[in-house]
């Protein structure tokens, strides 16, 4: 296999009575390896319920209605949806882990981080029982993680509970127990939204040390095309279920093709003066310029484009007709091309 992960025909629905609702329609996404790929789009869209289906996590009554999902394996290549179980449960953790925006999500209040770092070790290693060496070479290696990481004084943070660590601390040790067993595939569902501006920076740096490092690949989803610019070199916009543009991140920023792309770039360039007056009279955090109007919810799509109801270059066709993702520019030296789902950017580009 040349990529790391490659998703098909992805589709994951909600069953209601004799029907079902869509909610990820007909993804097709590659990642290749050693790349940092970006998911972003508002919320509901679909980003997490994909990265989910893969490691089979998706939370009840959610179904994967049809697709494959073949991932280059240490032992051989896979295909994650219908991996049985036992098998999948191997995969987690070691081959693909994942960071969840909220560290307690993973973290148990009622361990050390020793504890529960020396649990990510083992639940991975075929020995039952250790040795004192065993376990000495156990605590260097939780030690080493914590500093690779950058927490301060590692072996004092082992002795902690959770309870007595910074939010950011905790995301970095939620980072190094995903990346303790070297896994090919790091999943990052919004890993730093929780957090403050200097230490998302911190964050963030120390992922794309550890992916020069390791040959890690990374997807990394969130709402801020920020982050993206910074830590990704693909990146794939998802809206209402599927994904309406997806290019090399220059290209992305400096050729952007979907209008919806746009709202959001427009979004992220508003936000310096949004976020002083919301600074200064709520107290609030971050207010960023949204695009006008909601992401239609799965069952609610239009037959034509999802966006055309949000869009200010909207034609008639788009009410009509559904685009498909076209390709805009031809596939560059590093990988993927730049793909886009809209009528105005297909015509532009018959060359
Ligand atoms: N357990 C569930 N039961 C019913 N619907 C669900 C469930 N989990 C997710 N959904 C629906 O699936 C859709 C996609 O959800 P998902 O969590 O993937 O969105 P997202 O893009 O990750 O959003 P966010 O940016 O807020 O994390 C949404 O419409 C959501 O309401
Ligand atoms: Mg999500």
């Amino acid at each position: 296999m040349d990529n790391l992960l490659e998703i098909r025909g992805l589709q994951i629905e909600l069953p209601r009575g004799k029907n079902a609702v869509k909610l990820l329609d007909t993804v097709d996404l590659d990642v290749r390896k050693k790349q940092s790929f970006g998911i972003v789009g508002e919320s509901g869209c679909g980003k997490s319920i994909m990265v989910n289906t893969l490691l089979q996590l998706l939370p009840y009554p959610l179904r994967t209605q049809a697709g494959t999902a073949r991932f280059d394996a240490q032992g051989g290549e896979l295909e994650l949806i219908s991996l049985p179980p036992e098998k999948i449960r191997r995969i987690r953790g070691r081959e693909i882990a994942m960071i969840f925006q909220e560290p307690m999500t993973c973290l148990d209040p009622i361990f050390t981080i020793e504890f529960q770092m020396r649990e990510a070790i083992e639940f991975h290693t075929t020995q039952s029982h250790h040795s004192t060496q065993d376990k000495k070479e156990q605590t260097e290696r939780c030690v080493e993680m914590l500093r690779r990481v950058n927490i301060p004084r590692p072996k004092q943070t082992l002795a902690s509970y959770p309870h007595e660590l910074s939010g950011g601390q905790l995301q970095r040790v939620m980072i190094a127990i995903a990346l303790i067993n070297n896994p090919r595939l790091l999943i990052a569902d919004e890993p730093t939204t929780a957090l403050d501006v200097t230490i998302q920076a911190q964050i963030l740096e120390v992922m794309n040390e550890l992916k020069e490092e390791r040959d890690t690949s990374i997807i990394m989803i969130t709402h801020d095309l920020g982050v993206i610019a910074e830590t990704c070199d693909e990146v794939a916009v998802f809206y209402a279920g599927e994904v309406v543009e997806r290019a090399p991140v220059v290209a992305l920023f400096h050729e952007t093709a979907h209008p919806y792309t746009l709202g959001l770039l427009h979004a992220v360039t508003s936000m310096g003066a949004v976020e002083v007056e919301s600074d200064r009279t709520a107290g609030v955090s971050r207010q960023l310029y949204t695009i006008p109007g909601m992401v239609p919810s799965g069952g609610e799509w239009s037959k034509g484009c999802r966006f055309a109801g949000r869009c200010d270059k909207r034609m008639p066709r788009c009410d009509e007709e559904h685009p498909a993702l076209a390709a805009i520019s031809p596939q560059s030296q590093s990988g993927g091309g730049h793909l886009c789902r809209c009528f105005r950017s297909a015509s532009k580009a018959t060359v």
